[in-house]
């Protein structure tokens, strides 16, 4: 069962009041915003030519929610990402995390930004492959905080008994769980997921999204998957739609599926 919800008329301002998405996402979430992003708009300079990526986002993500961000090829999904991730930042608009103003905060601000909160996930794993899972996962845990062991963030997706394997050594699916557990291992609050399966075929992606989803209701970590696959919506909280740089759309699951649930 879900509702959907048409887009607000106008953008508000950005000292305007809650937009319609945002304020049923209150009441439906409960909870207090992780991220408020008001006018967000990104312009990239390609000589003469500018390109519009993100048109004016209005939008709050809560914490603890597991959003699943949809749209086209070149909608702006990974742009808007990628701000919320600290890894670019907006032409114009503002952008919040917590009592973090992103928009105004320099480079070293940034880096502490992500490294403090942000656990990132791509399409291609990024391992090293002359390292072993345990130890890539390792890399990111001696230099936080209050990590996790290695071997604990890897059991955490299922790869308890592959500590020692080299990425050539295991399968698709499971170098992106390693990817996983080496982004949640420093126990950040935030696992931001750019297409995280789709290099995978149907089966292997499912036990990847049943990782992530563990990760989200086991930890409570606020979640954003970008997708192409229209059937990941049904595991989300909140399913976004983007279209040429605007939020063309928000549905509300009232219940949600467990990955092995969805129909591909
Ligand atoms: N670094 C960049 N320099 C110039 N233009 C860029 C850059 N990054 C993205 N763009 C442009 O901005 C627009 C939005 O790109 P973005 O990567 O956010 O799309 P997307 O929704 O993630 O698409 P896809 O589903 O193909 O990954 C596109 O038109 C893209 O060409
Ligand atoms: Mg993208």
């Amino acid at each position: 069962m879900s509702e959907v919800e048409s887009p607000a008329a106008t953008a508000p301002l950005s000292t305007a009041p809650l937009s319609t998405y945002e304020t049923s996402a209150a009441v439906i979430a409960g909870r207090e915003a992780a991220f408020e992003a008001r006018g967000l708009t990104k312009i990239y300079h390609m000589g003469e030519v500018d390109v519009q990526a993100l048109r004016g986002i209005d939008l709050a993500l809560y914490e603890g929610e597991f959003v699943v961000l949809l749209g086209p090829s070149g909608s702006g999904k990974s742009t808007l990402l990628n701000i919320l991730g600290g890894l670019d930042i907006p032409t114009a608009g503002s952008v919040r995390y917590h009592h973090h103003d992103l928009t105004a905060a320099g480079e070293s601000a940034l880096t502490r930004y992500r490294r403090e909160h942000v656990g990132f996930v791509f399409q291609f794993y990024n391992l090293i492959p002359s390292l072993t899972a345990e130890e890539n996962v390792a890399l990111v845990t001696e230099i936080s905080t209050s990590p996790m062991r290695p071997d604990e963030a890897l059991r955490l997706v299922g790869l308890g008994e592959r500590l020692h394997h080299f990425p050539a050594q295991l399968s698709g699916g499971e170098q992106q769980r390693v990817a996983i557990a080496r982004a949640v291992a420093k126990r950040p609050s935030v696992l931001l997921c750019d297409e995280p399966t789709g290099a995978l075929d149907v089966r292997t992606g499912i036990v990847v999204l049943e990782a992530i989803e563990r990760i989200n209701r086991d930890l409570g970590t606020t979640t954003v998957v970008i997708t192409h696959n229209a059937s990941i919506a049904d595991m989300a909280d909140r399913v976004i739609s983007l279209s040429d740089g605007r939020i063309s759309g928000v549905k509300h699951n009232t219940t949600k599926k467990s990955p092995h649930e969805l129909e591909w």
